[in-house]
């Protein structure tokens, strides 16, 4: 069977100015260089994952904008909020609520939560919890992904706010799941970095605006290149490849 693509973009932080920046980064023309990979590369029938921090100052200008690079690639859209998304995000033209479940490829089964907390620190809240211990029952027969915008587990060295409070509470659930496999997708830290624990990998995708490296809590800029996770649902595992896509 051909499987069909999902492509993860991350971390546009558009906003309503044209010369918005991020680092120093023009954030519009990094996510025209993401659109026009897309263009070159997703296929119909892919699907696309905007996984938070899509705008940056949640202004009308800055959705409108993402909806006209991305809006047209490819049918299939999944919305997950991020930090920097507030109130207007839900007038996206995509916008469905999180938590939301929906089948993937090749038996997977796909869940989409909202991950925000207060500030910049990120809350698997209780109902979030309650929803997906349910859509993830103890009999299940589906591999699973999760995909939401904070971190779930940060690589030493860590220090970036926003390891999400309910984490943990996630990682018991699909530990306890152990017939099936599960793949967690994150952004958040404008990093890309991956791992196995038992039955789960943790996926970070890295940034479309600009990449960070970490002085203690502090962001700041490593590398204005950016980056698209282009991801295959197979039988029992999956295939990651990170496009990085230097200036
Ligand atoms: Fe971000
Ligand atoms: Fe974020």
């Amino acid at each position: 069977m051909v499987s069909k693509t999902t492509w993860i973009v991350a971390d546009t932080h558009l906003t309503r100015d044209p010369e918005g920046t991020l680092f120093g980064v023009v954030v519009r023309i990094q996510a025209e260089r993401a659109r026009s990979f897309l263009e070159a590369n997703a296929r119909k029938g892919d699907s696309l994952v905007l996984l938070g921090d899509i705008s940056n100052d949640d202004s009308q200008e800055s959705y409108r904008c993402a909806e006209s690079l991305f809006g047209s690639i490819v049918s299939d859209i999944e919305l997950v909020p991020g930090n920097h998304d507030g109130q207007l995000f839900e007038t996206l033209q995509f916008f469905r609520p999180c938590p939301r479940s929906r089948p993937g490829p090749n038996g997977w089964q796909f869940h989409f939560l909202d991950s925000r907390g207060d500030g910049e620190e990120g809350r698997l809240s209780r109902r979030t919890l309650s929803y997906l211990g349910e859509a993830i029952p103890a009999d299940t027969k589906h591999n699973h992904a999760i995909f939401f915008h904070h971190d779930c587990l940060q690589p030493f060295p860590a220090g970036r706010i926003g390891l999400v409070e309910g984490g943990n509470e996630l990682v018991e659930l699909v530990l306890s799941r152990s017939t099936s496999r599960f793949a967690i997708f994150c952004a958040h830290r404008h990093q890309s970095f991956a791992f196995g624990l038992g039955n789960i990998t943790f996926h970070s995708v890295g940034a479309v605006s600009c990449q960070f490296e970490f002085d203690g809590e502090i962001p700041q800029l490593s590398s204005p290149a950016i980056e698209i996770s282009e991801v295959r649902f197979l039988d029992g595992h999956i295939s990651v490849h990170r496009h990085r896509i230097d200036q």
